[in-house]
């Protein structure tokens, strides 16, 4: 069977991030699973609708990148209890024109130094993901919430917690399951 193709956009744009950190544990832990490509957020302009008539090059790309894929993680912090203003930012551009994630399967992680490991982050997600111009499908259940994360990694950047672990495999494992279905 054919190895899923997978965009993990990551929502935070610190060179320090906790949340590149977990995208990058999810790239490497789950290679021999799927296919992952890393989406960064970095050099994406603000959205503007007077932009749409000539795209930049850098949203053509994504958008394209996207809409080719099999499956979306988003691996996001929780910033004043909903996501960041890049991640949103993205999401927009992608949900204008040509619409980049309509009927896309997506799980979502994400890691806070708070207690409720972006649970407010990510109900928000959820409902712009469910908005007419995004249209995606979130996995159901399948909460990825790491809270107090400065505990779960080790300075190499090593997710060193084991129940978490063995939560995200199972996620993992749930998604990719899930998504070939959608996508059959
Ligand atoms: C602007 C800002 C707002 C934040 N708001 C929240 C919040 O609402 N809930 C929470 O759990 N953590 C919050 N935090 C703390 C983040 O969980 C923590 O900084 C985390 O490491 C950010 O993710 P990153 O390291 O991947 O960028 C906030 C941090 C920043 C910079």
């Amino acid at each position: 069977m054919q190895r899923m193709q997978v965009v993990v956009i990551l929502g935070s744009i610190s060179e320090e991030s906790n949340n590149k950190k977990l995208a990058h544990y999810i790239l490497n832990r789950y290679k021999d699973l799927m296919d992952m490509h890393l989406m960064t957020l970095n050099d994406l302009p603000m959205y503007n609708e007077d932009l749409e008539s000539s795209l930049p090059e850098i949203v053509k790309e994504y958008k394209n990148i996207i809409r080719s894929s099999d499956g979306v993680i988003i691996v996001t912090p929780e910033y004043n209890h909903s996501i960041p203003g890049v991640l949103k930012n993205a999401i927009d551009w992608f949900s204008r024109g040509k619409r980049a994630m309509v009927r896309k399967p997506v799980m979502i992680a994400g890691a806070s130094t708070g207690m409720l490991g972006t649970a407010r982050a990510q109900m928000h997600l959820r409902q712009i993901l469910n908005s007419g111009g995004v249209s995606a499908i979130a996995l159901p259940g399948n909460e990825v919430f790491i809270n107090n994360v400065s505990d779960k990694f080790d300075a190499d950047g090593n997710l060193i917690h084991q129940p978490t672990i063995s939560f995200l495999d199972q996620v993992v494992s749930n998604f990719i399951e899930w998504a070939k279905k959608i996508n059959s």
